[in-house]
């Protein structure tokens, strides 16, 4: 199960066909989109918060956030179909369309991060320090997508 879930989070974008018209109309695929990443920014919000101190830190409680992270991201390739590039709510610039290869590294940099933290937040002995580590390596994945893919 968890597996499965990494593996999925890793080609997240690589589930853009279109294919997925059918299932979701455009408008509805970008508000189940930006729910996602409500979802993953949620989880953010408390790894972050553990990773610095803020929160208490809890490896179990941490670990379960990173699975949680890892589940809605597996969700987000199915959003990311073509007839949702005209959707006005939606943020994503043009650019992602038109580099569909650059957008992808950069959804890899972020799988392999979050894989990353996964895995080393199950693992005995795992402290705030790796975390502060492992959650800002992964962070900086967000915003490496953001400043070239998405509106300010
Ligand atoms: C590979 C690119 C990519 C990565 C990686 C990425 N994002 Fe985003 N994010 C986007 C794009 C594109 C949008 C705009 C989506 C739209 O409006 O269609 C977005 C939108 C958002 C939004 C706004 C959602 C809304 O309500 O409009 C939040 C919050 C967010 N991302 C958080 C995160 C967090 C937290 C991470 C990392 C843990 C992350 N993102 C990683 C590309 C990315």
């Amino acid at each position: 199960m968890l597996k499965t879930a990494l593996i999925m989070s890793a080609g997240l974008f690589a589930a853009s066909v279109s294919a997925q018209a059918n299932l979701f109309k455009p408008e509805d695929a970008v508000k189940y989109r930006q729910s996602l990443y409500q979802v993953m920014a949620a989880q953010a919000g408390v790894i972050g918060g553990m990773a610095k101190g803020d929160i208490d830190f809890d490896a179990a409680a941490l670990h379960q956030r990173a699975i949680n992270m890892s589940n809605a991201a597996s969700l987000l390739g199915e959003t990311y179909f073509p007839e949702t590039r005209g959707v006005a709510a939606s943020n994503m610039l043009d650019k992602g369309w038109e580099d569909r290869e650059g957008m992808q590294a950069k959804g890899k940099d972020f799988g392999e991060a979050l894989k990353n933290l996964v895995q080393v937040s199950g693992e005995e002995g795992f402290d705030q320090a790796q975390a502060r580590q492992a959650a800002g390596a992964l962070f900086k994945t967000c915003k490496g997508c953001h400043d070239e893919y998405r509106k300010d």
